[in-house]
């Protein structure tokens, strides 16, 4: 079967010719399979948010191609990569990116808005994402008035309500209380299981990332190894991955 996600042997290097360069991805190559839930944990200055501003076409890379559905996202043109992140790709930040003046309804709305889609249209898909998320009773509230978990849960439904091939996340429970952290993950983590939304998910954090199936380690630019849930439970997975970090870390 297709991966939904090829990446091969992508570089990164900031900073133009004869200025001070800096080279954040070193040739990094990997596939995601449909129903994945996969984290990649590295530590502050690694390189996690320049590959996932790369895998969600906000960024090119220097080298390397990346492949969503097939389809080399590197060779797309700015307004076709537009088009394609519209459709295929959903993500939250680690700092919500709502917008203030508009309601959790019309924020989860406004992809599909910008797409011209209509109202009749969206209700249906509006409220369908809501329930999953467990968000129905604050959709006409705004920003300001609820809690960071309900942002975040806000900014979840916005990323997915077009059902996208993948949701990208980087560090998405960085801004978050460790209750509502933990929420956060028990629904990314059942939307995967029931839903089959295929997740990746930036992380440097041990407890969010043991809720993946699979664990990317990036380090200096490069991913050194993987680890694996398999049939073990979370808790398990955990332990196994703070061992894992124990020895390993520098
Ligand atoms: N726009 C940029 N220009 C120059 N260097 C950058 C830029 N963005 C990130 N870097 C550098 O690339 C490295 C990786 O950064 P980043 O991908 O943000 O790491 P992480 O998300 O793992 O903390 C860091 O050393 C960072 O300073
Ligand atoms: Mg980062």
């Amino acid at each position: 079967m297709n991966p939904v996600m090829n990446v091969e042997e992508i570089t990164k290097t900031y900073g133009k010719k004869g200025e001070k360069q800096y080279q954040a991805l070193k040739g990094v190559s990997f596939q995601v399979q449909r129903g994945e839930f996969v984290a990649v944990m590295g530590a502050s200055g690694s390189g996690k948010s320049t590959l996932l501003n790369i895998l969600s076409t906000l960024d090119r890379p220097t080298s390397g191609r990346v492949e969503i559905n097939r389809k080399d996202i590197t060779q797309l043109r700015k307004n076709q990569m537009a088009d394609f992140r519209g459709r295929e790709i959903g993500f939250i930040f680690q700092e919500f990116n709502l917008l203030d003046n508009l309601t959790a309804r019309e924020n989860i709305a406004l992809p599909l808005t910008l797409r011209g889609i209509s109202a009749k249209r969206i209700d249906p898909l509006v409220t369908q994402i809501a329930t999953k998320l467990d968000i129905m009773g604050i959709l006409d509230q705004y920003p300001v008035s609820i809690s960071g978990g309900q942002k975040q849960r806000v900014a979840a439904a916005r990323a997915l309500v077009h059902e996208p091939s993948i949701l990208l996340a980087d560090e998405p429970t960085g801004a978050l209380d460790s209750n509502s952290a933990r929420e956060l993950l028990q629904t990314m983590a059942k939307l995967n299981q029931d839903e089959h939304v295929c997740v990746l998910m930036v992380t440097h954090d041990p407890f969010s990332a043991s809720y993946a199936d699979r664990i990317l380690f990036i380090k200096d630019g490069k991913i050194s190894h993987q680890i694996v849930k398999g049939n073990q439970t979370r808790r398990f997975f955990y332990r196994e991955l703070l061992d894992a970090l124990g020895t390993t870390s520098d």
